[in-house]
């Protein structure tokens, strides 16, 4: 069923697991990260970024996402990721999406509290939850380039100040991480994680997962990270699985053929991750 993404994380952080995120491009993607959540029996977040809904309009990815939470038995959050504007943000809540991100996080601290503000309004009036972003991450997502930022931490005072003055529902934080393909080892700043949690009492999203060794995202659930984001690897995943069929058929021409060799690559990856977050010691 289709469901808010409100609940599911509040429940993630009374009991301390995370719900995975993870960025759907295409009608496979879809299939294999309902394929996954049904085989593991997790709740599941599918969303969307500024770029995928310029590739194939809002209506064409809530469409997809509602037909598969039509069908399956766990619930099924469809969000917008990143949005990039208010009026991006509004057509995607009028398009049915049930969680919208506003990221205003390169804006002055005050204009991001307006623009945050201004969607959880509209949002709120719709019973949506807002996710918001505070901090600069590093990597590059979509048009989002932070790769020449010296990837700056939230500031855990301004965290506080930020969810009060917007009523934001998830707050997403800069402590480490990067989107894209890490170069090393991501080292996660736990330390000012921890004070985070301690003055937020939302739940937190942890952005740029691909690649963070699965320890560091376990640390950052029992430090409150409740939703835990992953792009970069499913795509890396779809391409390897249609590489692998094209190798094997190269002159296979059937989109069915290779989209289910994608398919089935994604659904692995996706089914590792969810067992993940919501194996938590503590539960
Ligand atoms: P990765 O591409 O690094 O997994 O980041 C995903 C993300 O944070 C989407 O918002």
């Amino acid at each position: 069923m289709l469901v808010t993404s409100k609940e599911l994380l509040l429940d993630a952080l009374k009991k301390k697991y995370a719900v995975g995120a993870f960025n759907v491009e295409n009608m496979e993607m879809v299939i294999a990260v309902l394929n996954a959540a049904e085989e593991a029996k997790s709740p599941v977040i599918m969303q969307t970024t500024p770029g995928t809904v310029k590739y194939a309009e809002v209506d064409f990815y809530f469409a997809n996402i509602k037909a598969a939470a039509e069908r399956s038995s766990v619930p099924v959050v469809c969000h917008l990721d990143h949005g990039s504007s208010f009026e991006l943000a509004v057509k995607a809540f009028h398009a049915g999406y049930t969680s919208i991100m506003i990221d205003g996080s390169k804006l002055p601290f005050e204009e991001n509290v307006s623009l945050t503000k201004s969607v959880v309004e509209v949002c709120h009036a719709g019973n949506i939850p807002v996710e918001a972003e505070l901090g600069r991450l590093g990597g590059k997502e979509d048009d989002l380039d932070n790769t020449k930022s010296k990837n700056p931490f939230t500031d855990p005072d301004e965290a506080a100040e930020f969810v009060e003055k917007t009523n934001c529902d998830s707050l997403a934080v800069a402590v480490g991480t990067a989107h894209g393909v890490y170069k090393g080892v991501p080292q996660i700043n736990f330390e000012v994680l921890s004070k985070i949690h301690e003055r937020v009492n939302i739940p937190l999203v942890l952005h740029g997962t691909s690649g963070v060794p699965d320890e560091q995202v376990t640390d950052c659930i029992n430090l409150g990270m409740c939703k835990v984001n992953y792009a970069t690897d499913l795509r890396i995943a779809y391409t390897h699985g249609v590489k692998e069929y094209i190798k094997g058929s190269p002159d296979g021409f059937d989109p069915k053929k290779y989209g289910a060799f994608g398919i089935e690559e994604v659904q692995k990856y996706v089914f590792q991750k969810m067992q993940l977050l919501k194996n938590q010691k503590n539960i």
